[in-house]
């Protein structure tokens, strides 16, 4: 039988696959069930069934918009429990987190604070703790600390995950898809990124990889300067806007792209979100506007909106992060989320072992656990060399 994509990305997770065989001699989770609200694509596969290989049950629903189907099956197939399907409905996805929470797992892997803020509206006895994936979930933690009272470590705070990720593969997987979903050019254009935290300067630089003239703004003085030692534009934000060929946003923030942009906008402009929320373009706010005669529907989530004077702005996947969606999504290299998904099963396997305990409330994940990934990469990159033969 021919083997799947999802087997290539689980040959391809060299890290996983070595934890994953040492858990199966440890057994860190038995007994214990994992909730996961994480993307669930080829590389998450990986992630789940190295838990299981722990003696985990895991019971698992995806994110908003970025479920595959395919992942899906897979993990059904291996008797995973998974809720629910592909959706772009909040409400639907939220019922879906209901479900994960409803099991009573004993330990939490978020990725956005969905599960964690959900848990305080009804907690239940047991909760270990868990993990927090993303920079948004952090932001969303951090307020709730006194009320969570459990060990929660941030894999984006790992600086791992900040370079590895966020930086260098977030930003080829925006031109990735940005490629792949419009099959525009990229050379010459006047390509203007909000944010320039670790995803905004890996997109940034890619984009200009790619030929693109690139400007950054950012609502932070000291960021700003940074880009523009980076070598980047930093106009005023309006400035910015109007000269963009192409605007993409990847802040944490929501908003950033509002109706009140309209008038600012270029004919032709196209607009995308690399952020985790869809929240950062106000793409209902925008359709709505009086200042809209009509909205035009592509295949593969491209969407046209026609102004009255004339003017088109073109939305990637309706502002949902774009480098999970459309026709044949990858999301980052297989390798940067093999780095990520070890540090989440270590991690785990702290709180699951009491290694941590609950003075460790959304904070960084242990250097000592960054460590012995980065050396553990490494190594396989640059084995130990044979012995020279001396002849003997
Ligand atoms: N697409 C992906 O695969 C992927 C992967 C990892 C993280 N993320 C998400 O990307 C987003 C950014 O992550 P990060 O790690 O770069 O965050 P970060 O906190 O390091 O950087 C965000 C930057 O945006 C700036 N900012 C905030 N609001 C702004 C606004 N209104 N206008 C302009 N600048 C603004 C901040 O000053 C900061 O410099 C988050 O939502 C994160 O969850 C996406």
């Amino acid at each position: 039988m021919a083997s799947t994509r999802i087997d290539w990305v689980a040959e391809h997770c060299q890290l996983l696959r070595s934890i994953s065989a040492e858990f199966q001699d440890t057994l860190p989770f038995r007994g214990l069930t994992i909730g996961t609200g994480i993307h669930l694509e080829a590389k998450t596969v990986a992630l789940v069934l190295t838990l299981r290989a722990g003696g985990a049950r895991l019971v698992s629903t995806g994110n908003l918009n970025t479920t595959q189907p395919e992942a899906l099956q897979v993990l059904q197939a291996e008797g995973i429990t998974v809720i629910g399907e592909p959706t772009k409905d909040s409400q639907v996805h939220s019922r879906y987190l209901d479900q994960v929470l409803a099991a009573q797992p004993d330990l939490i892997l978020d990725n956005g604070g969905d599960l964690f803020a959900k848990y305080l509206d009804a907690p239940y006895p047991g909760l270990r703790g868990g993990t927090e994936e993303t920079t948004s979930g952090r932001m969303r933690l951090e307020p709730l600390r006194d009320r969570l009272r459990l060990p929660i470590l941030v894999i984006n705070d790992s600086p791992i995950k900040q370079f590895a990720e966020n930086e260098h593969a977030v930003g080829q997987s925006t031109l990735e898809s940005y490629l792949r979903l419009t099959n525009r050019v990229t050379n010459g254009e006047q390509v203007t990124v909000f944010g320039y935290g670790a995803c905004g300067r890996g997109v940034a630089a890619n984009f200009r990889g790619a030929c693109a003239r690139v400007t950054v703004v950012d609502v932070d003085p000291v960021t700003r300067l940074r880009a523009h030692l980076d070598g980047f534009s930093t106009p005023p934000r309006d400035a910015a806007i109007a000269d963009a060929d192409v605007i993409i946003t990847v802040t944490g923030g929501r908003d950033v792209l509002t109706a009140a942009d309209l008038p600012l906008l270029r004919d032709g402009v196209i607009l995308a979100n690399a952020g985790h929320f869809p929240l950062e373009i106000d793409v209902e706010g925008l359709a709505r506007s009086p200042d809209i005669a009509g909205v035009r529907e592509y295949d593969d989530d491209l969407m046209t909106l026609e102004l009255n004077d004339g003017r088109r702005v073109h939305v990637i996947s309706r502002g949902h992060m774009f480098n999970l969606a459309g026709p044949r999504p990858m999301g980052n290299s297989i390798e940067s989320m093999d780095l990520g998904f070890a540090l989440q099963a270590r991690c785990l396997e702290a709180v699951a072992n009491g290694s941590v305990d609950a003075s460790s409330c959304v904070v960084p994940v242990p250097a000592r656990i960054d460590a012995a990934i980065a050396r553990s990469y490494l190594d396989r990159k640059y084995p130990a060399p044979l012995p020279i033969w001396d002849g003997s």
